[in-house]
């Protein structure tokens, strides 16, 4: 039976095996899935040799990714723009690496919650390994403009510099600030990302609720108590709030279209995996 992983550390959390295994059943096809801790100084012996055992891919989670983009003999573009590297399909001697998390998110945006990103203003904030790994989708659908904010300012620019070549080519208005920086403090955003990791510290908003529009969208990539707050604050101040479960069921989709040409049905198992976390 072809056999895929999940490598990451920590990995007990993963919900990747379950929306693998509903996948599988759902679009009828025959695999295992399993997840795997990974030392933290043992990410490219444990890859090699679980290729060499016959898996046929794997997903990669946190603090792998970049060591992934390095592994991968072929990468997306996506990759070489994020630095970063969520799947991997094995090829015979090939190691194919792609980034499906900026794809996850966008599908879940446009698709699931009917937010169109054309011609929006977008507001992303982070500037690390998550508002990397969604950056460049972001831009291919050609918003109006995405102003990248982060703590540190130096990182936001890098990012941007990193796309400003795709963003020209898109025709978007892409441009970094630090996190206090008058020209964004003083307007509104139709789409605001909190890519940051502000929501692991309880409490702590990375931006004031004058950048949210009313009606607008206001999405956290993180899901589960993590985004509560950051949910609640949003809606409290008229946005739209949406966690980051459905980027999880897209990218992961994502990921088993590029192992297996099988599109599943993600909107049964987003419903489902969101009913199992309620339940705790
Ligand atoms: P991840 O892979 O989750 O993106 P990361 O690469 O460590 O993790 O990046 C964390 C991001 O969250 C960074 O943009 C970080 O800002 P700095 O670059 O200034 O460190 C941001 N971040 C973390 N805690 C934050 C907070 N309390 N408020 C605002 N931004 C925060």
């Amino acid at each position: 039976m072809d056999s895929y992983c999940v490598f990451g550390h920590p990995i007990e959390h993963s919900k990747s095996p379950w929306i693998h295994a509903r996948f599988a059943q759902l679009s009828g096809q025959t695999l295992q899935y399993h997840k795997t801790l990974v030392p933290l100084d043992g990410f490219a012996s444990t890859v090699h040799a679980y290729h060499a055992q016959g898996g046929k891919g794997c997903n990669v989670t946190l603090p792998f990714k970049t060591e992934a983009a390095a592994l991968a003999t072929r990468c997306s573009p996506r990759v070489r723009l994020a630095q970063a590297c969520n799947t991997l399909k094995f090829d015979g001697e090939d190691i194919f690496g792609e980034n499906t998390d900026g794809l996850g998110l966008v599908t879940d945006l446009v698709h699931n919650a009917a937010c169109r990103l054309q011609g929006k203003s977008v507001l992303l904030i982070g500037a690390g390994g998550a508002a990397a790994g969604v950056l460049g989708p972001l831009l291919s659908e050609k918003p109006r403009s995405i102003w990248v904010v982060n703590r540190t300012l130096d990182k936001a620019t890098q990012l941007v510099h990193r796309h400003a070549e795709l963003a020209l080519a898109e025709g978007v208005d892409c441009q970094a600030f630090g996190l206090q920086h008058d020209a964004v403090l003083g307007q509104s955003f139709e789409v605001v990302i909190n890519a940051s990791s502000s929501s692991l510290h309880q409490g702590e908003l990375p931006v004031p609720a004058s950048v949210l529009s009313p009606h607008g969208m206001a999405c956290d990539l993180m899901y589960g108590p993590a985004a509560q707050h950051f949910m609640q604050w949003a809606t409290a101040h008229g946005a739209v709030a949406r966690d980051g479960l459905g980027m999880l069921v897209e990218q992961a989709a994502e990921s088993f279209y590029l192992w297996r040409g099988v599109r599943p049905p993600t909107a049964p198992v987003l419903a489902e995996l969101r009913t199992l976390l309620a339940q705790g």
